[in-house]
């Protein structure tokens, strides 16, 4: 998964950001989906590599992510920093996942950390805060 986020990363379309991200979801039966980041000139369309990859995923008729491996750094260079999801995308991860969903952020195949969403994202809204019977 850190290869694949570091090789989805060389297909990131960044040309205002020069942010370059690469991603790399695991999926419940094994199945892994890479994604980078999308740009926009209407920045507002722009899309982050995680969600790029969990689309792909959910797409593909996958309903749980389990893992994700997450690198960033300027274009053209290597990443020299870790890069941890959005919020935007801590929230969409969230909706496929939960709190044991794993996250880990890249610099190169030697050096990756492994954290969870719930030190990410803790008292999440959720999906179960949905569907709950109030009445
Ligand atoms: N970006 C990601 O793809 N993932 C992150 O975790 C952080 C930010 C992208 C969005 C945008 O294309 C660029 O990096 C700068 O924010």
């Amino acid at each position: 998964m850190i290869r694949r986020a570091l090789e989805a990363r060389k297909s990131a379309y960044c040309p205002y950001s020069h942010f370059a991200v690469g991603a790399c979801v695991e999926c419940e039966d094994g199945s892994l989906y890479d994604g980078c980041n999308i740009e926009n000139a209407s920045y507002g369309a722009c899309n982050c590599a995680e969600r790029t990859a969990i689309f792909k995923a959910i797409s593909e008729g996958h309903t749980r992510i389990v893992r994700i491996a997450v690198a960033g750094g300027k274009e053209g260079e290597d990443p020299s920093e870790y890069t941890y999801p959005c919020g935007i995308c801590r929230q969409v991860l969230f909706e496929f996942g939960g709190e044991k969903t794993e996250v880990i952020p890249v610099i190169s195949e030697e050096k990756a950390l492994k954290t969870t969403m719930g030190e990410l994202l803790p008292d999440a809204f959720g999906p179960d805060n949905l569907s709950k019977e109030t009445d």
